[in-house]
């Protein structure tokens, strides 16, 4: 069965130290806690390495927010899928929407970073999401098809299993304004069936299918109770453990 999770994305926030305190205070707030689902932290690559060695990674697993499109070489600045798993990280966040606009990530670029994070033992997690005017021109579905399509089609169904998705409409990020929760089954309803026409039902639903956009404390538990939302991508709310862990906490029975 498909797993729950609950994945923190730092973004470019934090210090080393500030993040060094933010990532052993939710260690120190996990410990002796029974989680119903995964808990991750997706920080600054500067923070990995130590991220790693200060947490109980059987309870947190770590992710980069990003790796290059590039196996190794001449591309300074650029930090690649080999490095990150070399920090110890397992997972690694890749075509957020920050990403596709501000740094002009394609479909193709990102199709190539999912091989690489694949080649070399990383879990992508893999955002996708429409803008404000393709959601109100009812465009939604065939935005996150194409996302879907143009960057993870051409994997195995072996590697297709190794995706966690996570559905982020963009007008919801950063905005305080959530897809409902209606909203969000709906279309992650939708992803799930497209995956299924793909991949068979079989891991259509054994996919995880994650919501982000200003999730929080006070909307997790009922966009979590939808059949097709299983957990969450959270930005803002992952800064502070006081409102990460109840996040993680609508798991609870
Ligand atoms: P937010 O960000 O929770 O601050 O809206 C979510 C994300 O961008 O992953």
């Amino acid at each position: 069965m498909r797993k729950n999770i609950v994945a923190g994305n730092w973004k470019m926030n934090t210090t080393l130290p500030e993040g060094l305190a933010l990532a052993k205070g939710l260690n120190d707030a996990l410990k002796n806690k029974t989680t119903n689902c995964d808990v991750i932290i997706g920080t600054p690559f500067t923070h990995l390495a130590s991220v790693v060695a200060a947490i109980d990674t059987d309870k947190i697993g770590v992710a980069a927010e990003n790796c290059a499109d590039k196996e190794k070489g001449a591309y300074t600045g650029e930090v690649s899928a080999a490095m990150v798993a070399s920090t110890g990280a397992k997972y690694v966040i890749l075509g957020h929407s920050e990403r596709r606009a501000y740094y002009h990530e394609t479909p193709e670029i990102l199709k190539t970073k999912v091989e690489l994070a694949l080649a070399n033992g990383l879990t992508p997690i893999f955002c996708i999401g429409e803008v404000l005017a393709e959601r109100e021109a009812g465009k939604h579905f065939e935005v996150v098809d194409e996302q879907i399509k143009g960057s993870l089609f051409n994997l195995s169904a072996e590697d297709f299993a190794k995706i966690i998705l996570a559905y982020e409409p963009v007008w919801a990020i950063g905005t305080g304004k959530t897809a409902t929760a209606d909203q969000a089954e709906e279309i992650h309803a939708h992803i799930r069936a497209t995956l299924a026409a793909q991949y068979g039902q079989e891991i259509a639903d054994n996919c995880t299918i994650l919501y982000g956009g200003s999730c929080n404390a006070s909307n997790a538990k009922e966009l979590f109770s939808k059949p097709d939302v299983d957990g969450g991508l959270i930005g803002g709310a992952s800064l502070s453990v006081e409102k990460f862990l109840p996040i993680i906490e609508a798991f609870d029975k």
